[in-house]
């Protein structure tokens, strides 16, 4: 495993206190559809609206939540626009990973003092309902951070939306707060990423994994886990590796179109219960390779769930010095082989499942190699 060499958080995290995750915005090629798929088949609940109706002309967006989970899904009204464009190339994919801050001015003066490129200067929103200030700085590729400060606002969701009770309601899956958000990015990138997270941001490299650590037979990837001072935020940054044939990572940026956000994880405190109910409504999962479950007892020890509905389900396992995880990722969720989802449930362990890297890898490769991409 690399070694890291990264000043210490105490120091580096006082200029950029973030709160929490905010919101995740993605650009889709129909809202309206997506927040349904996300609503049907996640369980998640409809919060805001913003579009014609609310007097905005140029896009639609729906907010949905469960837990403090909040995704928002944009789509542009204006085929001629640069969000249009994004999507053309992209397809649907992550575009704003939102954090929660306290003084979202300060954070954009800090962190562009600190090298990082403008998306959009602080701006004040109001309504109503009170003020926010967001801003915005870039990311890889069409990815960007908004820094969003809502100490003055009491609204449902940010100014400019309205509250949204549609008459469909879908049981809750059980979701409870993002446990990190994944980047891909291309060949020999995750180094600049990591020392941007460092400088730019004020993280910490929480763990490294090389190469040796996440390979299989086919391929390999490389990935570097970036975390803020109280380690709540967590981005991890993947990069390919050379391998007998096209990652994973690869196959992620071709489709893509370039770097972007590659997976979200949410947690649960039931995995068990909320895998059963997200499979029963049509949420797809990657099945583990057969010999995985032959070993599982030995390499885990004990754990309090139930092994048999583990191994139906396809739920991955791991250990740490703290304790064990449980995790289980999704088949991606557009058609093009980009975003996908992670479920864990954390019973201590504070890792991210690399016993498990092996088994998902031959995994996702299976399905590379059904799509003809391996
Ligand atoms: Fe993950």
């Amino acid at each position: 495993m690399e070694t890291a060499s990264i000043p210490s958080p105490a120091i580096t995290a006082d200029f950029l206190p973030i709160l929490g995750s905010d919101h995740i915005e993605f650009y889709v090629g129909n809202a309206k559809q997506a927040a349904h798929f996300y609503q049907s088949a996640f369980g998640f609940q409809p919060l805001a609206y913003c579009g014609p109706e609310t007097g905005v002309r140029e896009k639609a967006s729906y907010a949905v939540g469960q837990g403090k989970i909040r995704l928002v899904f944009t789509t542009s009204l204006d085929p001629g626009s640069e969000m249009a464009l994004q999507v053309s190339r992209h397809g649907d994919g992550v575009r704003s990973l939102s954090l929660w801050v306290e003084d979202a001015r300060e954070a954009y003066i800090q962190t562009i003092a600190r090298g990082a490129v403008s998306c959009f200067k602080p701006q004040m929103q109001k309504d109503d309902r009170g003020f926010i200030w967001k801003s915005g700085i870039c990311l890889y590729g069409d990815t960007i951070h908004t820094f969003i400060e809502r100490k003055n606002y009491q609204g449902s969701f940010l100014p400019g939306y309205r509250p949204w009770n549609p008459r469909f309601r879908a049981p809750e899956a059980g979701l409870e707060y993002v446990d990190h958000c994944v980047a891909n990015v291309g060949w020999n990138q995750m180094n600049p990423w990591v020392g941007f997270y460092e400088k730019v941001m004020g993280f910490h490299n929480l763990i490294s994994f090389d190469d040796k650590t996440i390979t299989t037979e086919y391929s390999a990837l490389m990935s570097k886990v970036m975390a803020n001072g109280n380690g709540r935020i967590k981005f991890p940054i993947n990069e390919p590796a050379q391998g007998k044939k096209k990652s994973q990572i690869e196959e992620y940026l071709e489709f893509y179109g370039g770097p972007g956000v590659q997976h979200i994880a949410m947690a649960t405190p039931d995995i068990i219960r909320t895998v059963s109910g997200l499979r029963d409504r049509g949420v797809e999962f990657l099945v583990p390779p057969g010999y995985y479950y032959e070993t599982l007892e030995s390499r885990v020890g004990r754990i309090d769930e139930d092994l048999r509905a583990v191994r139906d389900l396809g739920i991955l396992v791991d250990r740490d010095e703290e304790g064990y995880l449980l995790q289980i990722f999704t088949k991606p969720v557009q058609d093009r082989p980009t975003l996908f989802f992670e479920i864990i449930q954390r019973k201590g362990a504070t890792s991210f499942g690399a016993g498990n890297f092996k088994a998902l890898f031959e995994a996702i490769e299976q399905e590379q190699a059904l799509r003809g991409n391996l």
